[in-house]
């Protein structure tokens, strides 16, 4: 691939005492001036939406690497330092002081609720955790070892089937049914998902139980046997639960808000965001790295693995490992750590070998200098797997939880996006490098 078109011009920020104000690109004979924006946190962004109208150029940037596609007030991440803030909480303090619940809710509006405020957003969600009878039969058209992701995808876009009259982007009041749909009825579909795989019957939700509490109940509850949720895994699911709740604008969430610059409806643009999240690069990571920590088997063969990682002939990489926007310690790594030690001394399996091999895994790694010098640290994924195992999921559900979890972060920056009066559709440009234009050659003279 081609470099970027730096080649042709550079781009100079004025260097004065006062933070720059604009940003002066020259190439070629031409020279442009762009403003430049001065964010509440984080490095300035250099505007340059006008510059192929004055200018007609593009820039390049596939991975979106030095790119900002929007402004936002929801969730700040100070890669470098490891910090993120949800409008302006540390998520240390969220994880151990609030619940996923009231981290719903902050997300969604911008401030923490008061007591009667949550009260009432609680109540609003609990009252639409039933799914439409009729989606059973949806459920049921699917194979049975189906992936749970694949079925998730499916109920979800087919949400806009069954909820007509919460698909009008342009009504407040359907915006915010279509929001509290979501965030209730994921963890329904999740459930059922799982259900549906393991061949036992749909559970329904229960409304005197929390969030966390109902999930892990209609996952494992079954007719012969009520399953009596304990308190300290129920506090485990909602922590990461809300670990994951937003993430800024990684790929789900960018996908989801390029599919609504469209106009498409809450349920297309959040199934949409659930293909992306699929993916082993990203929500996958948690369902790849268990599975590589059991590949690994055991602390003497981290060394082999560890050379594959470093080998740049191999496409093994250390999943759980890495981040495009962390280059410090993921401080969500760090709070899922505690839970795994936290969760597997409760089930009285801390010397669990799988645990073991991570932790020894996360020595070895931060003391080479291959993991070092590439600023790669362990990511929420590296031990949130350990967690949902030891609770009895089988790993193909790593990935629905976070979505059940992305769900809010998803729709907050949905409605972000929609309520913004100056929305455009999101499309970008390209760096073309085919075949320019040519003649039709008949097939028989080819
Ligand atoms: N193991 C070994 N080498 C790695 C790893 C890894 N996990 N991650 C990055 N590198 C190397 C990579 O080979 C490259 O080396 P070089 O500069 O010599 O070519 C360098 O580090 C930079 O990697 P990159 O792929 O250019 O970085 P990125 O920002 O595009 O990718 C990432 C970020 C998360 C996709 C990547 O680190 C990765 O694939 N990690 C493993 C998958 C994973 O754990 N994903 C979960 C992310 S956190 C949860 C989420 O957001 O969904």
């Amino acid at each position: 691939m081609a470099d970027a078109p730096e080649s042709k011009g550079k781009l100079s920020m004025a260097d004065d005492q006062k933070p720059p104000q604009v940003a002066t690109l020259s190439y070629g004979d031409k020279q442009i001036e762009l403003p430049i924006h001065s964010p509440t946190a984080g490095p300035d962004v250099i505007d340059i939406r006008k510059l192929y109208a004055q200018g007609d150029v593009f820039t390049y940037d596939p991975g979106f690497t030095s790119t900002a596609a929007c402004d936002s007030t929801i969730t700040f991440i100070d890669g470098n330092e490891g910090v993120l803030l949800h409008r302006g909480y540390p998520i240390e303090q969220l994880a151990s002081k609030s619940h996923f619940l009231e981290v719903c809710y902050l997300l969604l509006y911008g401030e923490l609720p008061n007591a009667a405020q949550l009260e009432d957003f609680e109540h609003r969600v609990t009252q639409h955790t039933m799914l439409h009878e009729q989606m059973m039969n949806f459920f049921r058209g699917f194979r049975r070892d189906a992936h749970p992701m694949a079925v998730m995808v499916g109920v979800v876009g087919a949400m806009s089937a069954f909820y007509h009259d919460s698909t009008d982007i342009s009504d407040p009041w359907q915006r915010e049914v279509a929001s509290i749909r979501l965030i209730a009825k994921m963890p329904t579909i999740a459930a059922w998902a799982y259900k549906y795989s393991v061949g036992q019957p749909f559970v329904y939700p229960r409304n005197d139980l929390d969030y966390a509490s109902n999930f892990l109940r209609m996952c494992f509850s079954v007719p012969a046997e009520d399953y009596v949720v304990n308190p300290i895994l129920s506090r485990a699911m909602d922590r990461i639960f809300t670990l994951h709740a937003d993430h800024e604008q990684n790929a789900s969430t960018s996908t989801v808000r390029l599919a609504s610059s469209s106009g498409a409806n809450p349920f297309a643009c959040i199934a949409a965001g659930i293909a992306c999240l699929w993916g082993p690069a990203h929500g996958g990571a948690n369902q790849a790295c268990l599975e590589m920590l059991r590949e690994i088997g055991t602390p003497d063969k981290i060394p082999e693995y560890i050379a594959r990682a470093k080998d740049k002939d191999d496409p093994f990489r250390l999943m759980g490992f890495g981040h495009r926007v962390y280059k410090n310690h993921d401080p969500r790594a760090t709070v899922m750590k505690q839970s795994a030690d936290e969760v597997l001394e409760l089930l009285g399996i801390e010397d669990n070998p799988t645990l073991q091999t991570a932790k020894e895994l996360e020595r070895i790694a931060l003391e080479d200098d291959y993991f070092r010098d590439k600023k790669l640290f362990p990511n929420v994924d590296f031990y949130s797997g350990i967690i949902l195992d030891a609770m009895g999921f089988p790993q193909a559900m790593f990935t629905p939880i976070f979505a059940v979890a992305r769900t809010v972060g998803w729709i907050s920056q949905w409605k972000e996006q929609i309520s913004d009066p100056q929305l455009k559709i999101g499309r970008p440009r390209q760096l073309y490098l085919g075949e320019t234009e040519r003649d039709y050659v008949n097939v028989e003279n080819r």
